[in-house]
């Protein structure tokens, strides 16, 4: 599934499934699927992987990474949507990336493993997003709620995107 060129610098991944959601645009997407909350979406996964979805239903959340294939393409200082100020690229969740990949923690509603498709809530993601792999949430793998979070702790108050990462007008 995964090419590697000659000296594994550069590989081609390809989605295992697509984001069915009501977003068609950044602006007006909620900026985490936090903020997103009781909006539905799907994902629908591709037949080859549906045994992959067994036992899935034993989760509350899943990890959906995806690739934010309508990114523009990066800069190393932006600024945040939950900022007034500049910040380094890698110390935001701005979608424009050299490697646009994202990471939403989302509620998963059902999964239908003959169908291959995913009720899930909260969704940060356009429609028809790739879907490069989907992982179960664990609070006690992923949950930190007590630790400082940068810039974050002291951030604006931003649940929904404009469009300054989206395409060129
Ligand atoms: C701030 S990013 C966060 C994504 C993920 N939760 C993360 O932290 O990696 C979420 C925003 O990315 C934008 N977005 C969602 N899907 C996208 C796609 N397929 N291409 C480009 N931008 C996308 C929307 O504007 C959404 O509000």
């Amino acid at each position: 599934m995964i090419s590697y060129n000659s000296d594994m610098t550069k590989f081609t991944v390809s989605p295992i499934g697509y984001v069915k959601s009501p977003y068609k645009e950044q602006s007006g997407t909620p900026i985490q699927p936090s903020f997103g909350e009781p909006v539905e979406a799907e994902i629908r996964v591709s037949s080859e992987f549906r045994e992959g979805l067994v036992d899935l239903d034993l989760f509350d959340r899943i990890w959906l990474i995806s690739w934010l294939d309508r990114s523009r393409p990066y800069k190393l200082k932006v600024i945040p949507y939950r900022d007034t100020k500049e910040r380094g690229l890698f110390a935001c969740r701005a979608p424009s990336r050299p490697n646009p990949i994202g990471i939403s923690s989302v509620r998963l509603l059902s999964v239908d493993v003959k169908k291959g498709i995913l009720r899930v809530s909260g969704i940060d993601l356009l429609d028809r997003t790739p879907i490069l792999d989907i992982k179960p949430y664990s609070p006690k793998f992923d949950s930190f709620p007590d630790e400082p979070a940068g810039w974050l702790d002291e951030s604006i108050d931003q649940e929904t995107a404009d469009n300054r990462f989206g395409s060129e007008d």
